[in-house]
């Protein structure tokens, strides 16, 4: 390996699985469960569905090696692994870091959400209720609150903290690989639960029946921001999590086995989703709300609700945390590596950063409703400015530097590591990351700004 820079007595993770299992932990997230279903929802359904889809295999999958590639070469945090391969690159991972921070501004915010959801399901208090309007009135009140949701955001976020505080690689693997099975588990009974609701087909066709005639030039750059967030692409986690990946890692089976396993769980929490949605009379498109005024009525037919509910929504806690983890390691790595902060000066930094930043977001869709940044609330700008310009612009950057800018052979080495793994698609990789994928999200970008 040529470039070898901060590799001494770097940890790497343990077994066979790990690397697929912690990356899954990543990109498994409310990226899957929450956004997709409020921005499917709000994006016409079907056909959203097709272009999210192809956006994946075609954007997503490559970019996602790319990372592991940069990574796992540079073996250190995401802007010290592009400055290493290419030291005028290190912009591309200070971009990362800031998303990853802001990213964490909103996302605290809901993980907090899905918390409480949890203790309220534990206590009962869904039961209480029955009419979706009586869901999004408690909803509402839930989110405007003055305080609860502060406590459970900023409880989130400390809970984020001790994990990575502790570094137990061990600890967040072996859950993992209860969990995640577990969590497919639950969702297939609740999709079959959703179909067997009254109107239920209706949600089926809204999620599988492509209507193009609602796509817009915006409806791609949407696709293209959630497929990049559900993977967690596009800001260095994934170059941050491969430094930390062993010499024999197969990367693309990782890659891949990420990638639908990623996926599926979207898919999924569709097929959970819309079919309530048309049953019990919700706007598809109500936005970050959606799951959480559709789930209780999905739960609130099932025999044993309250343990449905709650399973659920620990299980939704737990693919939260993996996925904050993620992020605040981004940000931990680059200040412990390169600011040269102590790990835990440097994780205690990011969590008060990233805590008085989802405060005020928490706040923004509660009490300072009124505050509004290009007429959003913090919250939803946040959301908007990451998710549809920073990661795109992240991952137009990554494949130009990957394709273009490194040198070639270790981009090879990385991928069949060392010439030890056969990769017959290897061209067609390059001809993605160099001229494929860029182009696409220029043509995007561009069409967006209305340039044509
Ligand atoms: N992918 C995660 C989710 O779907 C969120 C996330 C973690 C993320 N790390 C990221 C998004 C890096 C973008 C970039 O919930």
């Amino acid at each position: 390996m040529t470039h070898d820079h901060h590799s001494h007595g770097r940890v790497t993770l343990g077994g066979k699985l790990s690397a697929v299992l912690v990356a899954a932990g990543s990109s498994v997230g409310l990226g899957n469960i929450w956004r997709f279903p409020y921005i499917a929802g709000d994006n016409g359904g079907g056909a959203f569905l097709v272009i999210y889809i192809a956006c994946v295999l075609l954007l997503g999958l490559p970019l996602m090696l790319a990372e592991f590639s940069v990574g796992r070469a540079a073996r250190c945090n995401a802007v010290g692994a592009y400055r290493a391969l290419n030291p005028k690159w290190s912009l591309l991972g200070y971009n990362g870091v800031l998303a990853a921070f802001l990213i964490l501004g909103f996302y605290f915010v809901v993980s907090g959400w899905t918390a409480e959801y949890m203790v309220h399901s534990i206590t009962g208090e869904f039961a209480h209720y029955t009419s979706a309007a009586e869901y999004q009135g408690a909803f509402e009140r839930f989110i405007t609150h003055p305080w609860r949701p502060l406590l459970y955001t900023v409880l989130f976020a400390l809970a984020t903290h001790a994990i990575i505080a502790l570094g137990v690689q061990k600890g967040i693997e072996r859950s993992a690989k209860l969990l995640m099975p577990l969590l497919f588990f639950v969702l297939i009974a609740l999709s079959i639960h959703s179909l067997l609701m009254p109107g239920g087909g209706e949600g089926l066709r809204f999620l599988f029946r492509p209507d193009f005639s609602k796509v817009t030039p915006s409806t791609i750059l949407v696709a293209l921001g959630q497929a990049f967030f559900s993977l967690s692409i596009g800001l260095g986690t994934m170059v941050t999590y491969a430094s930390y990946f062993k010499p024999d890692t197969n990367l693309r089976h990782t890659a891949l086995n990420v990638t639908i396993l990623d996926t599926l769980v979207a898919v999924l929490a569709g097929v959970v989703i819309f079919p309530a949605v048309f049953s019990v009379g919700i706007e598809p498109s109500s936005g970050p709300s959606l799951v959480f005024i559709t789930l209780p009525s999905v739960f609130n037919g099932m025999p044993l609700s309250m343990v449905w509910s709650s399973v659920f929504f620990l299980l939704l806690v737990v693919a939260a945390l993996t996925s904050t983890i993620s992020l605040h390691e981004v940000v931990t790595a680059y200040l412990h590596e390169e600011w040269h902060l102590s790990r835990r000066a440097a994780a205690w930094a990011t969590t008060a950063g990233t805590t008085a930043l989802a405060t005020l977001a928490s706040l923004s869709v509660g009490v300072l409703n009124g505050w509004k940044i290009f007429g959003l609330n913090l919250f939803d700008a946040l959301d908007y400015l990451t998710a549809n310009i920073m990661l795109p612009i992240g991952g137009l950057l990554t494949c130009i530097f990957v394709g273009w800018v490194l040198d070639r052979q270790t981009l090879r080495d990385q991928i069949t590591n060392h010439g030890t793994l056969p990769f017959r698609i290897y061209r067609v990789l390059i001809v993605l990351l160099r001229y494929f994928c860029p182009a696409i999200l220029l043509l995007v970008f561009l069409d967006n700004l209305g340039i044509f």
